[in-house]
């Protein structure tokens, strides 16, 4: 037995109780029960999420604003999904919260919108770090604008942003910094307030990707100061959903592109078309199973904010014991190298997000030969093309590991011991 498959030490993490919300674990690959380490490409839902929706589509499925009783109570419906999520970003305004397909096609529009707020010498920074639904949108915005783009290198050492380079690229022509603030690639976890201070001091609005943030830590878009910020819910635990969240003012002024009769409020200017409202049912359900689990360990919480506060400081606090096992395991095994941060003692910079390469097999390889010993990771650049480019990792890219907190230490160990026994 791989010594990582001993216990953790007692969490606040009910595991049991956690695992038991998700029917898909308990899927199994010639007998053994599957491991999923692909969460970072789109977690596993629990059942309430599947029961929302279901229930959404036999119950309440109808369109916005009829006279009718199934079409009030989708409406109703709706607006608690609002709320729950405006909880889930730690923002004031429900009406900031913005559903639509996912975060590209979000960003893809915001960034069309903003573009024509900008003139030519103007200058966008995005970093080396971000997914590419975070560098190329604003690439392209400022190619329609004229506008210039600088790009924050990364510390190939221990893939940190460089924040003296970020600093460097910004001036007083500065209009929007583009920044994640997790790696989705290499778990890094970006300095988000400094960042959102620093630009802010050079007069540029600030855009976040929270979408590998969101199921490992609490987002709170007041206390960080920022302008603009996309996440997505099938990585935190619900379906296919996009979500943009913006400052009140930004959404009613930039020039959103939206048809004739839909409304021009906030947020309807920017949700163009009909939603998918099974989706945003099935994300409010995924906003209160989080919700749920940190009650669990705070019965007292007044709300479903402190709620969800309580639960993303078990989910830390279980993902970084996670997570340092797995590096320790990996420092153990002399053809894996870990790509970005990989001190045991530095997993609070860190999401449970590990990207390996190995010394004889290919990324392909690599994750071929797990994903039938049933343990299922993403090969290749999962779209963080600026980091495995500026890392020469490219065309292969690298193996992700992505732990959830419904992973345990016994499927580390079981990855381990893959590991250990390739061929
Ligand atoms: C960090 C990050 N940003 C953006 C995206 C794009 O999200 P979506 O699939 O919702 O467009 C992803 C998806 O993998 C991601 O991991």
């Amino acid at each position: 037995m791989h010594p990582m498959n001993e216990p953790l030490h007692p969490s606040p993490l009910d595991i049991a109780w956690c695992r038991g919300q998700f029917p898909a674990l308990k899927r199994t690959e010639d007998g053994q029960t599957a491991v999923y380490f692909d969460g970072p490409a789109g977690s596993q839902v629990p059942q309430s999420v599947v029961d929302a929706i279901g229930h959404y589509l036999i119950g309440m499925n109808a369109n916005h604003g009829g006279l009718f009783p199934s079409s009030r109570q989708s409406d109703a419906l709706l607006d608690e999904a609002h709320r729950a999520v405006a909880d889930l970003l730690g923002a004031a305004d429900p009406r900031t919260v913005v559903f639509g397909a996912n975060m590209t096609s979000l960003t893809l529009a915001l960034s069309r919108a903003m573009a024509r707020t900008w003139q030519p010498g103007d200058e966008v920074v995005v970093t080396r770090l971000d997914h590419d639904a975070n560098v190329q949108p604003w690439i392209l915005a400022a190619r329609d604008a004229g506008a210039t783009v600088r790009h924050v290198d990364v510390r190939p050492d221990d893939c940190t942003l460089d924040l003296d380079d970020l600093a460097a690229k910004l001036s007083s022509k500065t209009r929007l910094v583009a920044v994640g603030c997790a790696s989705n690639a290499v778990g890094t976890i970006n300095p988000v307030e400094e960042i959102v201070q620093t630009a802010h001091e050079a007069g540029a609005l600030v855009f976040l990707d929270a979408v590998h943030l969101a199921p490992h830590a609490r987002i709170d878009v007041e206390r960080w100061g920022c302008d603009l910020l996309t996440c997505s819910a099938y990585k935190f635990f619900g379906p296919h959903v996009g979500i943009l969240w913006g400052r009140e003012e930004l959404l009613r002024e930039l020039p959103a592109y939206k048809v004739r009769p839909a409304p021009d409020d906030i947020p309807g200017r920017w949700m163009t078309g009909t939603q998918s409202h099974e989706g945003i049912a099935g994300t409010l359900a995924a906003v209160e199973y989080l919700a749920a689990l940190g009650r669990r360990s705070m019965p007292e919480a007044a709300d479903r904010r402190a709620a969800l506060s309580a639960a993303y400081q078990c989910i830390a606090a279980y993902e970084c014991e996670l997570v340092a096992r797995l590096l320790e395991g990996l420092a153990s095994l002399p053809e894996v190298k870990v790509w970005g941060i990989t001190d045991p003692a530095r997993t609070a910079e860190r999401v449970p997000t590990v990207g390996i390469t190995h010394a004889r097999l290919t990324p392909a390889e690599l994750a071929d030969y797990l994903g039938r010993e049933g343990i299922y990771t993403w090969h290749g650049n999962f779209y963080a093309l600026p980091l495995t480019d500026a890392l020469g990792l490219e065309p292969e890219g690298m193996v992700r590991i992505g732990l959830l907190h419904y992973n345990t230490a016994e499927e580390v160990g079981r990855l381990l011991d893959a590991l250990a026994e390739v061929e």
